[in-house]
């Protein structure tokens, strides 16, 4: 044990030394500094140091209680013992009140140790209460910098659902302030449908205890909604209840999960399409042929039967095209594109599809629209926008087109927004809108895979697609195209010419492995006045095509024996520079980035039809 630290206040050197003689032999181990006037003892204790005071109570010019008071003053828990001769009761009592720790006579100096023992130990025991009490201000700290600086947003919630504590997380979450959510409840910040539900559960939390773990939208001080996830633990149980909740921001995960979700869909409706798409593709080529070729040789009823063949199966067209353009096999030919141009081009279309009660207004940007994009795509889009505005706007209103150049931030992008005056659409559709077969319309009515489509063909094209909208407040769809970089030449819009009435001349390979299309093929350029060939598979038309020279091929890709591509390298090593028009509902990657590709090499998405067979064909061989 440490040496007692003792400042003594005594004039008297041998009383000085009989105190100092009584610590020692009653075993105290101290370490006496004696002082003799009341300006030497306030500056001893001023100097600090000490563990108790012992002060005589007549001294020079002074009493033990100036010396009281100083002690007070300077050292205030140091134990003072007042050790002196005889002085009246009354003097003892004040110097006790005034809050001396003992008081002790000279004649009976036996009581000196024990008071200073007790002395202390009731300093060890106050230093041993303060360190307690740190360490709890410190765990308190600790605890409230937790809270404080959580990064999820936590709340201490009273059983009325005021907020009697919130952090800063939470402020920043809801855009509110410690005040402000101070007068609030949870339930006023929740979402009008979700209040009910998290009141009762919230009531189970602080009439029985149990444990609320659950999503619910809250709603800014921005009035906007953000997912919350609401996790709780009860404090103290009733009455006066308290619980501590956690709010965490779940929007971003929700946002990841659907979209994965609508990833995983997509993938599976792709696989599911390309299985038929291909094959139904082909059938409907022929039925559309046959129909046109069938057109010039019947009487006029028959023609009409035909006709009603032909919208039927340009119907069943339309579908798999859809469906193919999401799913990502239809071939798209990005390239430089007038977006002005092609929405000039469609303004006579829409207008057409539209009733009278739909106003369409056009807004074009000023400057350069030349986007790199899929005219087709395009096409598509605006022609489902136009119908799902259609759709929302039954009573008639007004239908937008915009294109605009969205602010630098998002980059080189051209923005083609089309918004409708309609009945827009809730949380719930809105969220869903761009899943496939998703629709709110009766059977029959939609398919739900416009919007599907939509997006697939935006992702396809380097580009991305936003919707905004609210019920009653209309929607607006706003789609992001890449720029062309400047100088870049716009491709002409129109690319199926008018057929003329001069017949062409020129000899034809056909390479196609499938009969009905093979004969449609010929069939139509026959007529058009062109000498056909034909080859079912890629060494057949080797052996045709080194007979006798021809004007231009016309091949599928994948055809048994010998597949469209093994037939041009072998063209290709045979130098016979003959065009070549590849038949394909998807464009291999090595056959773009030829060198011929553009030149002698083209190439024609599948399914086409008769007008684009013969125009391809016509520009070509220049007829
Ligand atoms: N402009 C709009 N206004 C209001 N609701 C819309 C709008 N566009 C889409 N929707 C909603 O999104 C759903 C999905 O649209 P989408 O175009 O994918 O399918 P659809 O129009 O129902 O059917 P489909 O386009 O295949 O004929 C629609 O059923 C509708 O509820
Ligand atoms: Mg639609």
């Amino acid at each position: 044990m440490s040496r007692l630290q003792v400042l003594h206040l005594e004039d008297s050197e041998p009383d000085g030394e009989l105190v100092a003689r009584r610590l020692t032999t009653e075993g105290v181990a101290a370490q006496i500094v004696r002082v003799a006037t009341l300006p030497a003892f306030r500056s001893a204790l001023a100097a600090g140091g000490f563990d108790l005071i012992i002060s005589d109570y007549s001294l020079p010019g002074a009493d033990g209680l100036q010396a009281l008071a100083v002690a007070i003053e300077l050292a205030p828990h140091i134990p003072f013992l007042m050790v002196t001769g005889t002085i009246g009761e009354e003097k003892a009592a004040a110097a006790l009140k005034a809050g001396a720790t003992d008081f002790i006579l000279k004649d009976r100096l036996e009581r000196l140790a024990p008071a200073a023992r007790r002395a202390l130990a009731e300093v060890a025991e106050r230093r041993q209460r303060q360190l307690a009490e740190e360490a709890l201000r410190q765990n308190e700290a600790q605890l409230r910098a937790v809270f404080d600086g959580a990064p999820i947003g936590m709340t201490i919630l009273t059983a009325d659902l005021g907020f009697a504590r919130v952090n800063a997380a939470l402020c920043r979450l809801l855009g509110y302030t410690v005040l402000e959510l101070h007068e609030r409840t949870l339930a006023a910040v929740a979402h009008t449908e979700d209040r009910k539900d998290l009141g009762q559960r919230l009531t189970r939390l602080f009439d029985d205890g149990v444990p609320v773990s659950a999503e619910y939208r809250l709603r800014t001080k921005a009035d906007e909604i953000v997912t919350v996830k609401i996790t709780t633990a009860l404090l103290r149980a009733q009455p006066d209840a308290q619980a501590v909740a956690m709010i965490e921001d779940v929007s971003e995960q929700k946002r990841l999960g659907s979209q994965l979700r609508q990833a995983q869909k997509m993938e599976a409706v792709g696989q599911l399409t390309s299985g038929i798409a291909h094959d139904f593709n082909n059938l409907l080529t022929v039925i559309l042929g046959c129909a046109e070729l069938l057109s010039d040789t019947v009487s006029p009823e028959g023609r009409e039967d035909l006709d009603a063949v032909g919208v039927a199966a340009e119907r069943g067209r339309e579908m798999i095209k859809k469906l193919m353009g999401f799913s990502r096999h239809m071939a798209l030919e990005l390239k430089p594109l007038d977006l002005g141009a092609l929405l000039a081009d469609m303004a006579n279309t829409l207008t057409r599809v539209l009733p009278a009660s739909i106003k369409v207004r056009f807004a074009p940007a000023t400057g350069s629209q030349v986007v790199i994009a899929d005219a087709g795509a395009v096409e598509q889009i605006l022609f489902n926008l136009a119908t799902n505005a259609r759709d929302a706007m039954p009573e008639g209103g007004t239908l937008t087109i915009v294109t605009r150049y969205p602010p630098t931030t998002r980059g080189p992008y051209l923005s083609l927004a089309v918004t409708d005056t309609g009945h827009g659409m809730d949380s719930a559709t809105l969220e869903r809108a761009f899943e496939p077969f998703f629709t709110t319309k009766p059977a029959g009515r939609g398919t739900g895979l416009g919007m599907a489509m939509i997006k697939s063909l935006m992702d396809q094209q380097h580009g991305s697609v936003t919707v905004e909208s609210s019920p009653g407040r209309g929607t607006t769809v706003e789609c992001f195209l890449p720029l062309a970089p400047a100088g870049a030449v716009r491709s002409p819009s129109g690319e199926w010419r008018a057929p003329t009435a001069v017949r062409a001349s020129g000899t034809i390979l056909i390479a196609e492995d499938e009969e009905p299309l093979r004969r449609v093929a010929k069939r139509v350029l026959e007529r058009e006045g062109y000498t056909v060939i034909v080859a079912t598979n890629g060494s057949e038309a080797l052996d045709l095509i080194r007979a006798r020279p021809v004007d231009l091929v016309i091949s599928d890709l994948m055809m048994p024996k010998m597949t469209g591509l093994e037939f041009y390298h072998a063209l290709r090593g045979d130098r016979i520079n003959v065009k070549f028009l590849f038949t394909s509902g998807h464009a291999p990657d090595d056959l773009r980035s030829s060198p011929e590709f553009g030149t002698i090499l083209h190439m024609m998405p599948k399914p086409w039809d008769v007008p684009h067979l013969l125009a391809k064909v016509r520009e070509l061989l220049g007829g």
